[in-house]
């Protein structure tokens, strides 16, 4: 089947570079000529693992094209996928600029019948417009379906996700369009992912309501988190046991809070839609409002070690809004820096992959930009660790002290063993975690999931 992806961001690129590796031929579409450009060439730009080698894969085997001619590609294809970005604006409305933009050129190429799949995350009602827009900018009247299809991929193990997802959720009206969609899917469904028919506007709302669900888990387990702190309990061994209830499950992690370029703006886009039907989220509110207050509650706790912190010298691990990607949309790392350096630190800063993207929002000359953690925590009078890199689980902690000129070191994440950074010289605070060992008989891994359990007697 001949398919166009409009938008080769995060979500389009690896949708297109995973259809074309499903036999189907794709062209990847961006209004950035420089973008196609060096994806032609075969770098993919944005960091996500196993993306080049699928993209440069499909690539070379001709399945997998890029263009900035939306009209030639929508001409050419039997299914358009749009996945452009839909960022939040500041009242919370999303701003669909770019998805009408791609809906009218679409609507204007077509010479064809078309299913025309919505990607991008879009508020309830959004297909419908997009069916009306089409049958107004239509300059040869084709017939046409829209399918809403929500992403439900994590930056970070998007390749993995797309290949091994939870569910495919279609909103849809036709038997025409469900039967095309399960030939884009088929080696999935083959696999047996469930699919989960519905509506358009039941599809719209699927999205919002799963990522205001993890908003509120993140925003739970922090709440539980910071009352450990003062209760002087473990949040690390609390999550676990949780989680060891399946209808309790996963993704329950203290931390810095939720970030990123979904969680943020699809909350907010979900409060925004309620109000404007006349309901009141009221859990999504306190969810939002608990995690806005969880960057000051780290700083805190750099607050509390070194008193004031004007002058002072921190190191940061970790700008990201999470673990592997290079994604600083909305990153609660980024928020922390920029409280710091309100405080009137100078910042020493440190990501694997994310330096790049951060010196477009760090721009202070009050922030250095290092290329190794232990270049980051040279001179530093504290060390915080932001963002949870494998890497960073795994630093020689005394190299740390050694170059630091203070022992204080928060770890956000909760990734690093508290009583190894204390025997190398640190203070330890983590996220509702005591300065003492783990309990020998539940281990737990970086991101919070227990690896064994040894059943009590
Ligand atoms: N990033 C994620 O993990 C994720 C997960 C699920 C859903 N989503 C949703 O998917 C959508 C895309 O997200 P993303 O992170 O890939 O965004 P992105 O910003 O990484 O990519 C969007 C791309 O669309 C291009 N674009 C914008 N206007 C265009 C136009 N008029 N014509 C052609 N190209 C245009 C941009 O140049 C950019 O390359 C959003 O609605 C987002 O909410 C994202």
């Amino acid at each position: 089947m001949r398919v166009a992806v409009i938008g080769t961001g995060y979500v389009g690129l690896v949708a297109g570079a995973a259809l074309a590796d499903f036999g189907q031929q794709v062209i990847c579409l961006d209004k950035d000529a420089s973008k196609i450009e060096l994806l032609r060439q075969g770098q993919t730009l944005i960091y996500e693992p196993g993306l080049p080698e699928l993209a440069q894969r499909n690539l070379q085997a001709g399945r997998l094209q890029f263009s900035t001619d939306v009209e030639a590609a929508v001409r050419r294809s039997e299914v358009v996928l749009i996945a452009v970005g839909t960022e939040g604006l500041p009242d919370g409305r999303v701003n669909m600029t770019a998805f009408y933009e791609v809906a009218q050129q679409t609507a204007s190429a077509m010479e064809h019948y078309t299913v025309i799949v919505i990607k991008s995350t879009v508020p309830v009602g959004s297909a419908a417009e997009l069916t009306r827009l089409i049958h107004q900018h239509q300059k040869t009247p084709v017939p046409f379906e829209v399918v809403s299809n929500p992403e439900f991929q994590r930056e970070g193990s998007a390749v993995k996700d797309f290949f091994k997802p939870y569910r495919i959720v279609l909103g849809v009206g036709s038997e025409g369009a469900i039967e095309i969609m399960k030939e884009i899917y088929r080696p999935l469904l083959a696999a047996g992912t469930p699919l989960v028919v519905t509506s358009n506007e039941t599809a719209e709302i699927i999205k919002y309501a799963a990522n205001a669900y993890l908003a509120l888990k993140v925003s739970f387990i922090n709440e539980i988190a910071n009352l450990c702190d003062r209760l002087d309990c473990d949040a690390q061994a609390v999550s676990a046991a949780l989680c060891l209830d399946p209808r309790i499950g996963r993704y329950l992690s203290p931390g810095p809070g939720f970030g990123g370029s979904c969680l943020p703006k699809d909350t907010a886009a979900l409060i925004q839609q309620a109000q404007a039907a006349g309901v009141k989220m009221q859990m999504v509110e306190a969810a939002v409002e608990v995690n806005n207050a969880q960057a000051n509650h780290i700083v805190g706790k750099v607050k509390s070690r070194l008193g004031t912190l004007r002058g002072c010298t921190l190191g940061v691990l970790g700008l990201s809004f999470k673990g592997n990607t290079d994604d600083v949309r909305c990153s609660p790392s980024i928020r922390i820096c920029e409280l710091l350096l309100a405080e009137g630190a100078r910042l020493r800063v440190h990501d694997p992959t994310a330096n790049r993207n951060a010196r477009a929002l760090l721009t202070s000359s009050q922030v250095v930009f290092c290329s190794s953690p232990y270049e980051a925590a040279s001179e530093a009078h504290g060390l915080l660790i932001l963002t949870e890199w494998e890497q960073f689980s795994s630093l020689d902690l005394r190299r740390l002290k050694a170059v630091s000129h203070g022992d204080v070191l928060v770890d956000a994440r909760n990734i690093l063993d508290p009583k190894a950074v204390i025997e190398a010289g640190f203070s330890y605070d983590g996220v509702g975690r005591q300065a003492r060992p783990l309990d020998p008989e539940a281990v737990l891994t970086p991101g919070g999931s227990l690896k064994r359990v040894i059943s009590a007697p």
